[in-house]
């Protein structure tokens, strides 16, 4: 499916993504700043935090517990926060759009 990477400065970053890989694997094979992926996806860095849009937010869900408590070392954590590595992209997601924080850039 088609994901949009906004960065902080204002910059977009188009992605089609195949189904069944994470939102950080589309950032990290297209080399999208913003997404360092630190642990290489197994949900132990926090350096894969995204903020889902608004409209996003319901379809993709809440974090896990293991995910909520590395999301609490994040700067930036919000209400819209999830690891990237952790958000699996399905047909449900087509059209996904995601900021990524200042911090991490
Ligand atoms: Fe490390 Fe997501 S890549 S927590």
């Amino acid at each position: 499916g088609h994901v949009t990477y906004l960065a902080h400065d204002g910059r977009a970053y188009e992605v089609e993504l195949e189904d069944g890989l994470s939102v950080m694997e589309g950032a990290v094979r297209n080399g999208i700043p913003g997404i360092d992926a630190d642990c290489g996806g197994m949900c132990a860095c926090a350096t894969c935090h995204v903020h889902v849009a608004d409209e996003w937010r319901a379809a993709v869900g809440n974090p896990g517990e293991q995910e909520d408590e590395l999301l609490e070392l994040a700067p930036e954590r919000d209400d819209a926060s999830r690891l990237s590595c952790q958000i699996v992209m399905s047909p449900q997601l087509d059209g996904l759009v995601v900021h990524m924080p200042e911090s991490q850039h």
